[in-house]
């Protein structure tokens, strides 16, 4: 790894890299360097990179072929590029978010264990979040979880029973987690902007390794009833994010940047009273990946009828609504 210093930090989960100079194009051949360390760590940490809004954007797309747009709170407006999701506490008028205001309560789901966008078809591959201002250490840390080492664990029937099995996720099912009020019935913008998709339990991260798919997103298991499917997902969420499995992380300076690979860990914020600017942007990489359009509910029923998971009449009668659905 030439001229990077790697830091791991915790059971092959995390690490902080040193020697990246983000004041100017990163190489390719570092680039690489650094998919490889983002592989076997799942999340890395720079500090003070002083990256700007056209550094950030530059760098994440040397990461895939795509970055997400977030259609949500005229974010272009403020930060000038609709890659960025502006995701701290300031308005476009440069106020503070107001407590309790609908953005406010949105952010809530953001202290609930998840992975970026997984409700999205395509779904997301990397995350790549920057403090531009703000950044108090202590105060809305960002939390890791070993989804792998976790997965890695589970005693062998329960591998057995969750191997074929389909998970929706749907944002609004995490937002309302969170926000039980103000999110018991999103917009019907909302719902059009961010539909769920379904997507495999168990998959194969980028370093070969299986991993649990799971996040506050996961509203069901495709043929699993409601109370089964709901006590299956809160189980592997708690065993997911037991403290040997977690990785707590402060954010000390102006530039610190953490990128995560959101199809092998989870995470999620400490809270955070909102009293003060922090300026916090993410670019999110889209997956090019075999499963990042996870699969279409026809094939996610034959699954669980092949792991002889019996369906609820409701889930048998959409069966023959989804059966003409393609793949995509
Ligand atoms: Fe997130």
């Amino acid at each position: 790894m030439e001229n990077l210093l790697v830091k791991p930090i915790h059971q092959g989960f995390g690490a902080e890299v040193e020697g990246v100079d983000f004041s100017q194009p990163v190489s390719a051949k570092v680039v690489e360097q650094l998919k490889q360390i983002q592989n076997e760590y799942a999340f890395t940490i720079y500090r003070s990179t002083q990256l700007d809004n056209d550094r950030h954007v530059a760098f994440a797309s040397q990461l895939g072929r795509q970055l997400e747009k977030n259609p949500f709170y005229a974010i272009s407006v403020r930060l000038g590029t609709p890659y960025l999701f502006d995701v701290g506490n300031i308005e476009p008028d440069g106020s503070l978010v107001e407590k309790d205001s609908r953005r406010w309560q949105h952010a809530l789901g953001n202290a609930l264990w998840h992975t970026d966008s997984s409700y999205s078809s395509p779904r997301a591959k990397y995350s790549l979040l920057c403090c531009y201002d703000g950044a108090r250490p202590g105060i809305a840390n960002t939390v890791f979880a070993d989804t792998r080492n976790a997965y890695e664990d589970l005693d062998a029937e329960t591998k057995a029973f969750i191997e074929d099995l389909v998970v929706e996720h749907d944002l609004w099912h995490s937002r309302k987690i969170a926000s039980p009020v103000m999110y018991a019935n999103p917009t019907s913008e909302e719902k059009a902007a961010k539909p769920p998709s379904c997507h495999k339990l168990v998959q194969r991260g980028p370093d070969g390794r299986k991993t649990l798919y799971i996040a506050a997103h996961a509203k069901r298991v495709v043929g699993m009833s409601e109370e089964a499917g709901a006590k299956l997902i809160g189980d592997l969420l708690a065993h997911s994010t037991k403290p040997k499995y977690t990785v707590e992380v402060q954010w000390r300076n102006k530039g610190d940047m953490i990128w995560w690979d959101n199809r092998i860990s989870m995470h999620r914020a400490t809270p955070f009273a909102g009293d003060f600017a922090r300026d916090v942007r993410r670019a999110t990489v889209v997956d090019d990946g075999p499963n990042s359009f996870g699969v279409t509910e026809h094939i996610a029923v034959r699954n669980a009828q092949i792991g002889n998971i019996s369906l609820s009449p409701v889930r048998q009668q959409q069966q023959l609504v989804y059966s003409t659905s393609t793949t995509a």
